[in-house]
């Protein structure tokens, strides 16, 4: 069946290493006929979770900031499939993907996404981090997402290159989502 898939890249390089991991999920994913939609957080205006609990307290799950997360609230809700790419940034993942996730928090409480599945593709420039892996475990269970898969490289110093068999990965979880 033709699944929604929505690509969360979170970092703000322009030739991401995390972004082109992300690429090759897609890839995978499209010849498989699936519907991808790529969000690249960089070019978006996403203010943080100021934690009012207005979401909660007045306006049954709406977020009253408006900035561009309020175009992303549908398709996080329509998609089967939630890919969070993201650099890894002192341990975890980038400062773009926490606060996508933290202004998922009147989504959450309105229990309007529960039940999907997650992805975490992860780059580093040092041998890399469980810390990053443990944070989507637990995210996965905190919002009630399968976790499907995780691909992370690390030695992504200047000028590294990603693996072939990395992206080689990416395109199969992508084709087999
Ligand atoms: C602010 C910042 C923090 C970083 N923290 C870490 C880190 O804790 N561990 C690590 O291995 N690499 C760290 N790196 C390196 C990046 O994870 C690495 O360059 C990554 O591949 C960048 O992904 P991108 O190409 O998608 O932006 C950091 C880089 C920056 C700019």
């Amino acid at each position: 069946m033709r699944k929604n898939i929505m690509v969360v890249c979170g970092s703000s390089r322009e030739f991401s290493n995390s972004a082109l991991l992300a690429k090759a999920l897609c890839d995978g994913a499209q010849s498989n006929d699936n519907f991808v939609e790529t969000i690249y957080l960089s070019r978006k205006n996403i203010k943080p979770c100021i934690g009012c609990n207005y979401c909660r307290k007045k306006s049954k799950g709406k977020c009253f900031q408006s900035d561009d997360m309020q175009g992303l609230y549908a398709l996080v809700e329509k998609s089967d499939i939630i890919v969070l790419a993201s650099p890894l940034y002192f341990l975890t993942v980038s400062a773009q993907i926490k606060t996508f996730i933290d202004r998922l928090y009147c989504k959450h409480h309105a229990g309007t996404i529960v039940e999907k599945k997650g992805v975490l593709l992860s780059t580093s420039g040092g041998p890399g981090s469980d810390m990053i892996i443990e944070y989507f475990e637990a995210l996965c269970k905190l919002l009630n997402w399968e976790n499907i898969g995780v691909i992370t490289q690390g030695g992504m110093g200047r000028n590294a290159e990603l693996r072939e068999d990395k992206l080689k990965e990416a395109y199969a979880l992508g084709e087999n989502l």
